[in-house]
């Protein structure tokens, strides 16, 4: 279902940078030996004050010290210099160094320099390294190299990365570069729940963590909460240098980017709430957790798999994918036990997120497959009208986890959601 036009036009948002780099800009004199016959910097030199800059910055951080340790060598391949304003004797710049680009071998920077006296951006250069090794053979950037400059990120389909975030490691899918979308799976899923909208949301920075006790992060005994998740993922923006992002959260992933709402709203940028509900459980739900943990505990993952597959997908997903739902069931089979008692027990105890909704302002979407049995279009529509900034749509065919079972709608959606959001 289009967005409405109206909801277009009521989107505000900013996105600040994507990465900042973790080393400081440095300050440089322009000096009257570096100026050609007409009294400026001219082309080759700037390239030597974008150099001169380069390694007054890593001279400030650990120095060579950095590549040596590890065996490597960054070896310039491209430099590109976009001329805005001369630049005379006497002036003083501020040089930065921010990491673009990090590839497997390769590293793309960009400088930019700055008069001090005015603010002006008076040139800015462009650069590709290619780490290679005593041969001069290219070589994998080594962590220790690429963790000064900037966070790694997947270069390939499905590659996991592991981010420290604190108390846990947390693995996640991360491709492509643009404004940031977190991706929260709901329960007991993992990141590849979202394979298609993240091979698919091109333009945008696509972040797929796995919540702590679940797919490839760590598995605490305990220490699950909403607040747990939570810190978990905005540790992991910081990790990634990202300040804001649009958080889509399915089922037990929306009941987070509510947490994040309350405990980080300032890094929420825009919301897609799929699947889920804002109230907190009943008496009788409660009991159920309870009832599930004990399931979990005597019976192992694959028992709760059993119980939960039927009523995770849809009708049509039943009829029409037979394939699909038994790859859920697996996937629920293989998460590791305490994950799931942590998650049910965070559910359980999780907060009543129907004050928030209307001091929601930032860009929301509600999206909910049309079989879902779990969290019903009905509610979700009545959410979306507490919701002051929110659109509500529903995907035909699909059940709890429209991202999987009607994956090429579903990413239409949040494409549509997500551009009107950039453009706004
Ligand atoms: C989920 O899909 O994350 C769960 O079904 C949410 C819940 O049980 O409340």
């Amino acid at each position: 279902m289009p967005l409405r036009r109206s909801f277009r036009r009521r989107l505000h948002l900013s996105f600040c940078g994507a990465s900042v780099s973790r080393l400081p800009p440095v300050s440089l004199n322009v000096y009257p030996y570096e100026c050609d016959a007409y009294g400026h910097l001219n082309e080759a030199a700037y390239l030597q004050l974008f150099e001169r800059a380069r390694w007054e910055i890593l001279a400030r951080g650990p120095g060579m010290q950095l590549f040596r340790a590890q065996g490597v060598w960054p070896a310039v391949r491209r430099a590109t210099v976009d001329y805005h304003l001369p630049v005379f004797p006497g002036d003083q710049l501020e040089v930065d160094l921010q990491l673009e680009k990090l590839g497997r071998t390769s590293m793309q920077f960009r400088q930019r320099a700055v008069r001090k006296s005015d603010g002006m951006l008076v040139a800015e250069a462009h650069l590709v390294f290619v780490t290679i090794d005593a041969s001069g053979n290219p070589t994998p950037v080594p962590d220790g190299v690429a963790d000064l400059f900037a966070t790694r990120v997947s270069t390939h389909s499905g590659e996991v990365i592991r981010y420290n975030v604190g108390a846990v490691t947390l693995g996640a899918d991360v491709r492509g570069d643009g404004p940031a979308v977190l991706l929260i799976h709901g329960f007991p899923l993992d990141r590849t729940i979202w394979k298609h909208q993240v091979a698919t949301l091109a333009g945008w920075r696509r972040i797929a963590p796995d919540l702590r006790g679940m797919g490839s992060s760590d598995v605490p005994e305990a220490g699950y909460s909403m607040a747990a998740y939570a810190d978990d993922l905005a540790r992991l923006l910081d990790q990634l240098r990202i300040q804001r992002a649009v958080v889509a959260g399915l089922s037990l992933g929306g009941y987070i980017a509510f947490e994040m709402m309350r405990r980080h709203r300032e890094r929420v940028a825009g919301l897609i709430l799929c699947d889920t509900k804002a109230d907190a459980d009943s008496e009788s739900g409660r009991a159920g957790r309870d009832e599930m943990i004990a399931l979990a505990k005597s019976a192992g993952a694959e028992a709760v798999a059993d119980r939960m597959v039927p009523k995770l997908l849809g009708r049509s997903t039943h009829q029409a994918q037979p394939q699909l739902v038994a790859e859920v069931r697996e996937l629920i089979a293989k998460t590791p036990v305490p994950g799931i008692v942590g998650a049910l027990e965070a559910m359980r105890d999780r907060a009543d997120s129907t004050p928030l909704l209307a001091s929601i302002r930032v860009p929301t979407l509600v999206v909910t497959g049309q079989e879902d049995e779990m969290t019903p279009a009905a509610g979700a529509r009545a959410m979306a009208q507490a919701i002051p900034s929110a659109a509500s749509t529903v995907i035909p065919g699909a059940g709890h986890i429209p991202c999987l079972e009607a994956s090429t709608a579903t990413s239409r959606v949040f494409a549509e959601f997500l551009e009107a959001v950039r453009e706004s």
